[in-house]
């Protein structure tokens, strides 16, 4: 048993030498990242006299008697190829061996897009959404990094390692998010960047998404909503000052016993000189809810 296993180890270190520093051929350089459309050129040399000395590929293929280099060229590569091999035959052993070049070639996305999955309109704070990102006609998507943003603030990274596709492809992610009202008017974006190593574009390729314009909708907030009691003096004006938050923006009504001016019934602060005592009540509403807040008025108490 234990000597099946030394066996099993020798035959793989015995394969694996006929490729690696042991194949006496070098790649320069060893991993290129080619934009889709742009030309590329790796020479493969050998570093012992060689028969023949060639590339096997799709596209480019070549090879060279008794010289000890030897290029893969293409103009404009707009082919998804498997990755060239640099192949020698030698006079001496090892008599033939290959070295696979490590070829990335990748595309920017032709769209990439943010929007609500399931769901249009405004939000509701509190409630539970999906917006969904999508990345057309990318590739390679294992380097894909997909970061959202609110704001100028990272909330996501999504990462395609995984994924085994080297030709263009459409992705998505989602994001679940739960808003809160500070997030009304908050700018959802979505970031597809390729990062490909040090031997790609730096910065790495990038492109972002429209932003999504959160709406959130929540209940009216009164300011101050405790019950406000105001002293009347002759000739003096009071102010009753109701103001909400809400959105949509919350619609005021005032209920008295005394009749009201009607301007003023439909106002978030009333300020008058001529409010008999009495209780004011204001109600803001919006359609999901509504709050009130009491004014009590006070007569002019006969001064000392
Ligand atoms: C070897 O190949 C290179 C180009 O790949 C060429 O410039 C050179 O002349 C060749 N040498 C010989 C001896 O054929
Ligand atoms: C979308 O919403 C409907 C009802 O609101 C639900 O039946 C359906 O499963 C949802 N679809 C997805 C993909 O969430
Ligand atoms: C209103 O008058 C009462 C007593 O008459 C006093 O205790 C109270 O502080 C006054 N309120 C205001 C806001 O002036
Ligand atoms: C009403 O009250 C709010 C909060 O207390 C305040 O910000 C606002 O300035 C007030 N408005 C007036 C007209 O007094």
């Amino acid at each position: 048993m234990g000597n099946n296993v030394l066996t099993w180890i020798l035959v793989i270190c015995m394969v694996s030498s006929a490729s690696g520093e042991g194949c006496s051929l070098v790649l320069k350089p060893s991993r290129v990242v080619v934009g889709f459309g742009e030309s590329v050129s790796v020479s493969c040399e050998a570093t012992r006299p060689v028969h023949v000395l060639g590339w096997e590929s799709v596209i480019g293929a070549s090879y060279t008697h008794e010289n000890r280099s030897v290029q893969w060229k293409v103009d404009s590569l707009i082919d998804w190829i498997e990755e060239p091999i640099c192949y020698g035959v030698f006079f001496t052993a090892p008599r033939q061996c290959e070295e696979k070049l490590n070829l990335v070639l990748f595309k920017t996305p032709d769209r990439v897009s943010i929007r609500h999955m399931n769901h249009s309109g405004p939000m509701v704070e509190g409630k539970e959404y999906e917006l969904l990102c999508e990345v057309q006609n990318i590739a390679p998507v294992q380097y894909l990094t997909l970061r959202w943003y609110r704001g100028q603030t990272e909330v996501y990274t999504h990462s395609f390692v995984d994924s085994p596709s080297s030709s263009p492809a459409q992705v998505s992610s989602t994001l679940v998010i739960t808003p809160t009202k500070s997030e009304n008017e908050a700018e959802y974006k979505c970031v597809a960047e390729l990062e490909l190593g040090p031997e790609g574009p730096q910065p790495p390729p990038s492109v972002t998404s429209e932003p999504l314009i959160a709406s959130v909708h929540f209940p009216p907030t009164i300011l101050s909503p405790e019950t406000e009691v105001l002293n009347l003096t002759m000739g003096n004006e009071i102010t009753l000052n109701c103001t909400a938050t809400g959105n949509p923006a919350p619609v005021y009504t005032w209920q008295s016993l005394h009749p009201m001016q009607e301007k003023m019934m439909d106002e978030a602060v009333v300020t008058s000189s001529s409010l008999l005592p009495g209780t004011y009540t204001c109600t803001a509403s919006n359609l999901l809810d509504q709050k009130s807040k009491q004014f009590i008025v006070k007569a002019k108490t006969k001064g000392i």
